[in-house]
């Protein structure tokens, strides 16, 4: 591949990490503000995103460039609510999908087809990332400030990290 494309995607890469550390930071916020549930949720997640930069340092090391990991900048640590952790994660998924799409955009411009192949995963997995946070999003916000709601939606979080951790692939 050559140097653009390289470059691109190790611009990426960082990105994809540093999702990882941010929903790694709003687990461990969850995790110690009585959301135990958002907290399972938000760990796996951070998981996941682990696992968007490892497909991606695999694919540029086998063909034959360099995948390196680049500086990366402190996450936010301190949050008030479910409500501004899954507002921001919302915004911040559709930064990450443009992004995807101009790194596809790099593909196309450089003749890069196998690059852009391999992007295709990821543009339909932002479909779904999108889908899934502006689902929980709504629902956070139908329930206010109502506690026990809150509650339950805990508990719900809980219960999709279960029933989405066999998918992960
Ligand atoms: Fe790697 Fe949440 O997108």
């Amino acid at each position: 591949m050559n140097q653009k494309t390289e470059n691109a995607l190790n611009e990426q890469i960082k990105k994809e990490e540093y999702s990882s550390r941010l929903y790694l930071a709003m687990a461990s916020w969850c995790e110690a503000n009585g959301f135990p549930g958002a907290s399972v949720f938000l760990y796996e997640h951070s998981e996941e995103e682990r696992m968007h930069m490892l497909k991606m340092i695999h694919f540029v090391n086998d063909r034959g460039a360099h995948a390196k990991l680049l500086d990366i900048e402190a996450p936010q640590l301190e949050y008030n609510s479910l409500l501004e952790i899954f507002t921001e994660i919302l915004v911040h998924e559709q930064y990450i999908t443009e992004s995807i799409n101009n790194l596809y955009q790099v593909a196309i411009d450089e003749k890069d087809y196998t690059t852009a192949n391999f992007l295709q995963w990821y543009i339909t997995e932002q479909v779904e990332e999108e889908s899934l946070f502006s689902t929980i999003l709504d629902r956070i916000k139908l329930v206010g400030n109502d506690k026990a709601g809150m509650f339950h939606i805990d508990k719900e979080l809980e219960g999709m990290a279960a029933g989405s951790s066999s998918e992960t692939a």
